[in-house]
């Protein structure tokens, strides 16, 4: 073990002391960094684009983002994808994750109506990639749909899934030449949790008893028929790979008590397993289905909230991914809060699940949501490659927020070597077959409801000037010689 204030040209990095492991990087191990299309392009209404759920939101409840905020502009990435992809290749990346702007290229998300300008967009950016030999990692769909799929249920209308289906096509057909690896939909969990329950991000629904789980069936379905499409049309020509992003905070048992061991699993569950047990292992956790119906039926429903997979959805949407895609970034302490016969009244997903979170305050943390926890990012790699059969992991996301978006960033430093530690100690001491990790984010970008008060980027990005100027920080540095080096230390064995 050596300390990492020993690292790298002499530079120290750590104001206080952390062992990273002498492991090696694997040579074919994926080091990449991430972006998505509402967060950095802006354009918003340039070149045929339509109007997406972001730009409404954003538009319409100023109130709801961090100092009325809009990805209007963003990192103007639209404008300014030259200079993002030199950056990439002074960094040095294996692979860089990006996403495809559904109404950029379809304006209304309809097949009908193509905008070639949006497709030459990401064909020049896909081009570029490939002559500096990066590899493209395309997300299909980063929480911007189009206004018109919106207006007609968004992730509550299994009629969605077709039209992502016909979308989820002409990419593959538009950019598999360039594409090897896909990523259907981004971080189901968040996006059904944030959006359709609990309400902080777009479209802000508060339907907590029946929202999160009718919005985790359409992506499912979703993501299902698109890896069909690919698996039957495309996968023997193009012979790339294709998942979904799935998200988690590793869930901790607050204390080894029986209680505290059933809320932890429970939290997995409800938390991770809506969206990978009927992927990777068929249909919905039963602690889920059977929590759910138990509590519908208390409540006075007729079934239960949970919508039921029959057997012909559960053997479509079972096994359609080529490889586990993970983000994580913190870990919470887990302890139980109600059993399934108690406080029934409101119908809630909080109440299913009957978990309470909490951390140790000692945790490093700037930002509420990021606590650095290394040890929990590998026990979460190590469960996650046990529970769902042994599936190779990829992290596509993984970063350290500050307020700031200092140029001296010693703290994501600190954060992503330890966290890379860790997956090194999960790939080479707990066997767990981890393909690559991403850093969230590559640059500096408009954070959702945080608006850009929050930086997660090894790139800042000066977003009071109209060139939106970059500048990178020390972790890009540091980055770029891990990369490298393929080493978090000196000297690996
Ligand atoms: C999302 C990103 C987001 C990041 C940091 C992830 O949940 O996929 O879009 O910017 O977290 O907030």
């Amino acid at each position: 073990m050596v300390h990492i204030d020993t690292i790298l040209n002499g530079v120290k990095y750590l104001n206080y002391c952390h062992a990273l492991n002498n492991h090696s990087i694997p040579v074919n191990f994926k080091l990449g960094v991430a972006t998505a299309s509402y967060q950095i392009e802006g354009g918003w209404n340039e070149d045929g684009k339509g109007e997406n759920l972001w730009d409404w939101y954003t538009h319409t409840y100023p109130e709801k983002i961090r100092n009325n905020s809009t990805g209007d502009v963003a990192c103007d990435s639209y404008h300014k994808w030259k200079e993002d992809v030199e950056l990439l290749k002074n960094l040095g990346v294996n692979h860089y994750r990006m996403s495809i702007s559904w109404s950029r290229v379809l304006p209304n998300g309809t097949i009908n109506n193509i905008n070639q300008k949006g497709l030459d967009y990401y064909l020049n950016i896909f081009k570029a990639l490939k002559e500096n030999n990066i590899e493209p990692v395309v997300t299909l769909y980063h929480w911007d749909l189009p206004i018109y799929m919106h207006e007609l249920g968004g992730w509550y209308n299994p009629l969605i899934s077709d039209y992502f289906a016909d979308y989820a096509r002409l990419c593959f057909q538009t950019f598999g030449k360039y594409v090897q690896t896909w990523i259907t939909l981004n971080e189901p969990q968040s996006t059904c949790h944030g959006g359709y329950a609990e309400g902080g991000i777009a479209p802000g629904y508060k339907h907590i008893g029946e929202g999160l789980y009718q919005c985790a069936y359409v992506h499912l379905l979703a993501h299902a028929k698109a890896f069909h499409i690919y698996d039957q049309e495309f996968r023997k020509e193009q012979k790339g790979r294709i998942s979904i992003v799935i998200d988690f905070p590793w869930a901790e048992p607050a204390s080894g008590n029986d209680s505290d061991l059933y809320a932890a699993q429970m939290e997995r569950d409800f938390v991770l397993g809506i969206y990978a047990n009927p992927i990777y292992l068929g249909n919905w956790p039963d602690s889920v289905i059977s929590m759910v119906e138990q509590r519908s039926y208390l409540e006075g429903f007729s079934k239960s909230r949970l919508p039921v997979l029959t057997q012909e959805e559960i053997i479509f949407i079972n096994g359609t991914s080529d490889f586990f895609s993970l983000n994580t970034y913190s870990t919470n302490y887990i302890s139980l809060q109600n059993a399934v016969n108690e406080s029934i009244g409101e119908p809630s997903y909080y109440l299913d699940k009957g978990t309470l979170a909490s951390f140790d305050p000692a945790w490093p943390s700037e930002v509420s949501w990021i606590r650095s926890v290394p040890w929990g990012f590998r026990k979460l790699l190590k469960y996650v490659y046990e529970h769902f059969n042994y599936p190779e992991i990829f992290v596509t996301e993984n970063g350290w927020a500050d307020l700031n978006g200092r140029l001296n960033d010693t703290e994501r430093i600190s954060y992503i070597s330890e966290y890379l530690s860790a997956l090194l100690e999960a790939y080479y001491e707990d066997g767990v077959n981890v393909i690559g990790y991403t850093v969230w984010s590559f640059i500096d970008n408009f954070e959702w409801a945080n608006g850009y008060t929050q930086k997660l980027g090894l790139v800042q990005v000066d977003f009071e000037s109209n060139n939106r100027t970059r500048t990178p920080k020390d972790s890009y540095r540091w980055y770029q010689k891990v990369i490298a080096n393929r080493c978090l230390i000196d000297k690996c064995v």
